[in-house]
């Protein structure tokens, strides 16, 4: 049933897709917003202020601590790069803060193996009050961007009206098609329009955009991560069969390695939104980040989770006792990711379940590995009861796979 399920989505997904061939798996990367915001204070705080020197800094990291190699390629900016526009209505970056502009930015990305990533905002202001790109700029910004060998572009939505946005989204994805280049296209449109039919249209985003921020802003406390989480399970049937191969749904930013998670609140965001297919996309300071920050960001089998070539959405499963919550995403080759969660803020807290509990009735045995501490449960059965010992507002994921499947591939 969930492989036929499987299938399906996948077929529906090749006939909705984008069709540029790109984030086939969601995207991974580092965006500057949540952490360093709308930073352009140079002169006093030349380390942290949104400048072209920040991103080379992060470029430069992204390579040397392994993250690239693990999967970690965009390299995103956000608001507050832009200067103004020349004499013929073209968008040229802050002069002092990007002396050397954007097409050396993407230039030197390109040279360590990166993708480069830009922002604008469909409107007449960026969401902090740049020049925007209105109707009549948006095929000459396209170009722009595609002349600067930018790889990504996050389109907001402040400064305009919903008739501008049904207007200007699509208009953008037909003119970055235009240019030839292939232009991932991140569009904020539907958090604008309230994430929800009738308003938003998931068909003809998933035509139009590769992925979409269907909600708030995330900010840097574990409220800020329940309250989008609460929001996407309280709207999974609408929201889990949009997301596929090119075209995914977006909870917004890992707060990971900044102020505002425990660590088990940290462990808890990379399980719950690697379930939730959404981009990998870190927002800190990773040069400053600890081993534990690092450990969970860079965990081999979560991110093998999360990059799943068949790309579908997981859903919350099971709710008890208001505080026990169980997550599953199918993945290929009969595998699974659960994700147990407790929001408890007491003590450890012992469930007990068993697959078939879970709704797994494929009379297989399994393996269970768990993702965070590395250990492995065998010779699980349907009826099996297992207890996991869940930390409060922390998680256990495990990666569930059939032992027939890996006998049979070893053959
Ligand atoms: C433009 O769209 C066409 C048709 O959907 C597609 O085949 C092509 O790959 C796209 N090109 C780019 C650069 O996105
Ligand atoms: C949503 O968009 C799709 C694809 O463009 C279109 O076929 C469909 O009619 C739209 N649905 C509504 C309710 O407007």
């Amino acid at each position: 049933m969930l492989l036929k399920t499987a299938l399906l989505l996948v077929l529906v997904a090749q006939v909705l897709m984008l069709d540029n061939g790109l984030l086939r798996t969601p995207p991974m990367g580092w965006l500057a917003w949540e952490r360093f915001r709308c930073n352009t204070n140079c002169d006093e705080d030349p380390k942290n202020c949104i400048s072209e020197w920040l991103f080379m800094e992060m470029a430069d990291r992204l390579v040397q601590d392994g993250w690239r190699d693990l999967g970690y390629v965009y390299l995103n900016i956000d608001d507050c790069w832009i200067g103004g526009r020349d004499a013929s209505g073209r968008l040229v970056p802050d002069a002092k803060r990007f002396p050397h502009g954007i097409a050396f930015l993407a230039d030197y990305a390109h040279s360590l193996g990166l993708k480069l990533g830009i922002y604008e905002d469909m409107g007449k202001l960026t969401c902090m009050g740049y020049p925007g790109t209105t109707l009549d700029k948006v095929v000459q910004d396209a170009q722009t961007f595609a002349e600067w060998k930018v790889d990504m572009l996050k389109l907001d939505g402040c400064y305009s009206t919903p008739e501008e946005r049904a207007e200007g989204y699509p208009k953008m994805a037909a003119a970055l098609n235009a240019t030839g280049r292939p232009i991932a296209f991140s569009c904020s449109w539907p958090a604008y329009e309230g994430g929800l039919p009738p308003a938003v249209n998931y068909s003809l985003l998933a035509e139009i955009c590769n992925l979409w921020r269907n909600y708030d802003d995330i900010q840097d406390s574990w409220d800020s991560v329940l309250s989008i989480l609460d929001w996407f399970v309280q709207h999974q049937d609408i929201l889990q069969p949009v997301a596929g191969p090119g075209h995914w749904n977006d909870p917004d930013m890992l707060l990971i390695g900044n102020f505002g998670l425990s660590l088990e609140q940290a462990q808890a965001q990379m399980a719950l939104w690697t379930i939730l297919a959404a981009p990998l996309f870190m927002s800190t300071d990773l040069r400053t980040m600890s081993a534990q920050n690092m450990n969970i960001l860079q965990n081999p089998l979560i991110i093998k989770i999360n990059q799943d070539p068949l790309g579908i959405q997981g859903r919350r499963i099971r709710k008890e006792k208001s505080y026990i919550e169980v997550f599953m995403r199918p993945l290929s080759n009969e595998a699974s990711a659960l994700v147990f969660f407790s929001r408890r803020t007491d003590m450890p807290y012992r469930y007990q379940s068993s697959l078939a509990q879970l709704n797994f009735n494929r009379s297989m045995t399994y393996e269970a590995e768990d993702v965070y501490s590395g250990d492995v449960i065998s010779g699980l059965r349907d009826e099996t009861n297992f207890t996991v010992i869940i930390n409060p507002s922390g998680v256990v994921m495990w990666y569930l796979y059939p032992i027939k499947n890996l006998e049979m591939s070893q053959q």
